[in-house]
């Protein structure tokens, strides 16, 4: 069967449905891939590199959508390409069709067959490499920190530097779904101070994990709607958040807004007072601009200055990052398509025995089949944002999950060691002997020190370790103030006690100043 890739039309959408590392996944498939020219170029994948992986390319949209027996898309297909459409082909796309009944009605007609990506069933633990809502939901987060990171006048990190001590940036994020927990984690690693809060009390753990605090809102409500999703919560609960997004408002200096119950308009959380109570050159993202927005003053689509506070209500947060997120769209399709072609010889088969696939197809050879009743197996796995969790929850604490060395292992480390001691008291000078046993501890107590401290606070450990080294005073406190020998001080003469004098002044500044700098230092991990 042949697979076509038109090029996306909707204004100032840059991604393409395949890019060329898939293309050469879906000929191994059995497929023959043809792609629009030009199809990739905005997300620059260049026509040449779709030949080299395997497509033929076709000069324009008319050939594709006539010839593919598989149309793979971005955008739901306007009502023109709907037209152009070969009769009982097969569409994979982003449809949402309730928003969406009269392209329904146009597919319908064609007698096509049409798999919706936002219709994948996201409960089931095996759709997650297919959940293109959630890889397109993370690049978005991330995309919303480059974006408040750009339109934000300082760093997002504190630093100590010779101008003068820079604070880190705070930063809240409000709703901590996909696209919350991946803003969360990218603003971390940049080195903000993070907080954020969500309805559904379950995200806490994995606020925590990726470097956040979570804020709690002062009132007892689950928010959980089942499945992952939130719900709407009461008026009390509304009106005790209100008073905590004023208190956290008035602290940010970025605001970054994701929350949202599926199928009603984005909840209201900070408003038009909040907004003014806000520093002159702080940034709201607003990413909900498109429900109608979470931030009272969003201008969806665009970038305003309201109070001397930025509002970004930017919609197409992911095809700003083009390139990427082709690239895990495309993925997401592939491993559609692996489901739909079982047996690897270039024909799908759209079996309703299985769930996923039942849950994509909206329309199956011109009948409507949405909605699709809920999956047989109950949602047993996680919200799919558990994965984004994940690997930062592991950071900085990778050591410690070596496996311990067996028994064995250990008893042959120390054997070895005792022999080497062994060795070197037998034959090496006293003198030698005793600097060695210090050496061999310090070295110990160094890397115990290091290993056990987590990676982030490897600065301030240097400096107090700088601080530590002046233990080398004592050389100096010695010379002044000579052991008494039978009663008598050995005092040095003038020239050496004046440099005595002078190598303790010096230590004197490293050792207080590497303390005081590390407090400093560590003054600023604290929340
Ligand atoms: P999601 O459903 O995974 O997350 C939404 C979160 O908001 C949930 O955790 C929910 O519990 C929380 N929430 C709901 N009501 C709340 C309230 N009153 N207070 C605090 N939290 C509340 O959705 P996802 O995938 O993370 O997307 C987030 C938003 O970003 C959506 O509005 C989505 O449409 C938008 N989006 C915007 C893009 C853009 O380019 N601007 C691109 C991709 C997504």
């Amino acid at each position: 069967m042949l697979i076509g890739v038109p090029k996306e039309t909707a204004a100032g959408e840059k991604r393409v449905a395949t890019v060329p590392d898939v293309v050469e996944k879906l000929v191994k498939l059995g497929f023959s891939v043809a792609v629009e020219a030009g199809a990739g170029d905005a997300a620059n994948f260049a026509d040449d590199t779709y030949r080299a992986a395997g497509a033929t390319v076709l000069p324009g949209a008319a050939e594709v959508w006539a010839q593919s027996d598989i149309v793979l898309k971005v955008r739901a297909p306007s009502p023109g390409e709907v037209a152009g459409m070969r009769e009982g082909s097969t569409l994979l796309s982003f449809i949402w069709p309730a928003q969406n009944p009269e392209l329904m009605q146009l597919l319908a007609a064609k007698k096509a067959t049409v798999l919706a990506i936002d219709c994948l069933p996201r409960q089931l633990s095996r759709a997650q490499k297919m959940d293109a809502l959630t890889s397109m939901a993370g690049i978005s987060g991330y995309r919303a920190v480059i974006e408040a990171a750009n339109a934000f006048g300082r760093f997002f990190n504190g630093q100590i530097t010779a101008a003068g001590k820079i604070p880190p940036a705070k930063v809240f994020i409000a709703g901590a779904g996909v696209a919350g927990l991946a803003a969360i984690g990218t603003a971390a690693n940049l080195g903000a101070i993070v907080r954020a809060n969500d309805t559904r009390a379950e995200v806490a753990d994995q606020v925590v994990s990726l470097g956040g605090e979570f804020v709690k809102v002062d009132y007892e409500e689950e928010g959980g709607g089942g499945g992952g999703y939130a719900k709407v919560m009461s008026e009390g609960f509304l009106q005790a958040q209100r008073e905590m997004y004023a208190k956290q408002a008035k602290d940010a200096d970025v605001i970054i807004t994701t929350a949202l119950i599926p199928g009603k308009p984005a909840p209201r959380l900070i408003t038009a007072e909040m907004v003014q109570s806000m520093k002159p050159g702080s940034v709201i993202v607003d990413m909900a601009g498109e429900q109608g927005g979470n931030c009272e003053l969003t201008v969806p689509g665009e970038a305003v200055v309201r109070h001397g506070v930025t509002i970004i209500g930017y919609t197409d947060l992911v095809s700003r990052l083009a390139k990427q997120s082709s690239t895990l769209y495309s993925t997401n399709l592939w491993r559609v398509t692996e489901e739909l072609c079982k047996t690897k010889d270039g024909v799908i088969n759209v079996n309703f025995e299985d769930d996923a696939i039942r849950g994509l197809t909206v329309i199956k050879e011109g009948a409507v089949t949405w909605p699709a009743p809920p999956p047989k197996l109950p949602p047993a796995a996680a919200k799919p944002a558990a994965a984004v969790a994940a690997p930062a929850a592991k950071k900085g604490h990778g050591h410690g999950e070596s496996e311990p060395m067996s028994g064995a292992a250990l008893a042959r480390v120390f054997g070895f060691g005792a022999l080497a001691f062994l060795l070197v008291g037998l034959y090496a000078p006293a003198t030698f002997l005793s600097h060695f046993t210090v050496f061999v501890l310090a070295c110990f107590i160094g890397y115990m020190v290091v290993w056990n401290v987590t990676p982030s606070l490897h600065t301030p450990l240097m400096s107090v370790t700088n601080a530590i080294s002046s233990i080398i005073a004592i050389g100096a406190l010695v010379q002044i103030a000579p052991p008494l020998v039978g009663g008598v001080a050995d005092r040095p003469n003038g020239l050496i006690l004046g440099l005595a004098v002078f190598a303790l002044a010096l230590t004197a500044v490293n050792m207080f100043g590497g303390f005081a700098v590390t407090r400093r230092m560590l003054a600023m991990f604290r929340k």
